[in-house]
């Protein structure tokens, strides 16, 4: 249980000790290159990408970006419920009083997009931070984001999530599993694995988190070195141009034996939200 905590929120906390500064337990390096192995994204080919953001609480040298999110209603973005955990936001999320989206922007400093507060959260009732299972959360901005910043979840058990299908996942995250965090929009190529690949992964016990295939989806590099990372948490894996995962968890990062695990959006997300 323990465990799967620290993986849990692993990422945002780094981020807290990257804006104070201190320097965190790091991983090691297994790539370089949101993601490890990465290449730079442009916004207009990924607009429903949105980085959370906070600078109150995680200061502003990187437009207080501390998880990924993505468009799917003008004023919805889903995240990883985890991403608004206590230990991440150091309260609930209506005391960040300048929680925000940044929007239609790929550069954290630069210009252009627009920012967006967030009016409401919503938080799975079924999310169990203890395994991890249905990392989901809702996010009402107060104000509309154009309609083609939309991006469509896929259909519960369609061709998207069929393994060895191509996927791309999208972050600002780590780019090396060592805290270096990228100031620009990136992303990198995976494949949706079949679930033993990640049941093998994370059996569970001892204190492990264990894969459950209803609620997560195992995506990855079947030879390492492409993946998700501390930080892009929330952020989207899209297949055949629908949203299949969310950024959620994992061992390391890129790691050919340790996929990356992600919430399954097509049996999480409630029919309406
Ligand atoms: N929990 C991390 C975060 O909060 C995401 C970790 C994803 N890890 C992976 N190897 N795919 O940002």
């Amino acid at each position: 249980m323990r465990g799967s905590l620290t993986r849990a929120l692993a990422g945002a906390l780094g981020l807290v000790t990257a804006a104070t500064g201190l320097v965190a337990g790091a991983a090691p390096a297994v790539a370089d290159g949101v993601v490890v192995g990465g290449s730079p994204a442009a916004i207009a080919d990924a607009p429903w990408v949105v980085a959370l953001s906070s600078r109150d609480r995680f200061g502003g040298t990187r437009a207080g970006q501390f998880c990924g999110g993505v468009v799917v209603a003008p004023t919805k973005v889903l995240t990883a419920a985890h991403c608004l955990g206590r230990e991440v936001l150091g309260g609930a999320p209506w005391q960040l009083r300048d929680f925000s989206v940044i929007a239609g922007r790929a550069a954290l400093l630069g210009q252009g997009g627009q920012e967006v507060r967030i009016a409401d959260t919503w938080v799975n009732p079924d999310y169990d931070p203890s395994t991890n299972s249905g990392d989901l959360a809702v996010l009402t901005l107060a104000e509309s984001l154009p309609q083609s910043y939309v991006i469509e979840v896929a259909p519960p058990g369609g061709a998207a999530e069929n393994p060895g299908t191509a996927a791309r996942v999208y972050g600002w995250g780590d780019t090396t599993g060592s805290g270096r965090y990228a100031s620009s929009l990136r992303s990198a190529q995976v494949q949706v694995l079949p679930d033993a690949a990640c049941e093998r992964a994370y059996p569970g016990g001892f204190g492990g988190v264990s894969y459950r295939g209803d609620t997560m989806l195992c995506a990855g590099d079947p030879g390492g070195g492409r993946d998700a990372c501390q930080g892009d948490s929330g952020g989207p894996l899209v297949a055949g141009g629908l949203l299949v995962g969310l950024v959620s968890w994992g061992s390391g990062c890129g790691e050919a034996e340790n996929p990356g695990v992600y919430t399954r959006v097509s049996t999480v997300l409630p029919k309406r939200i």
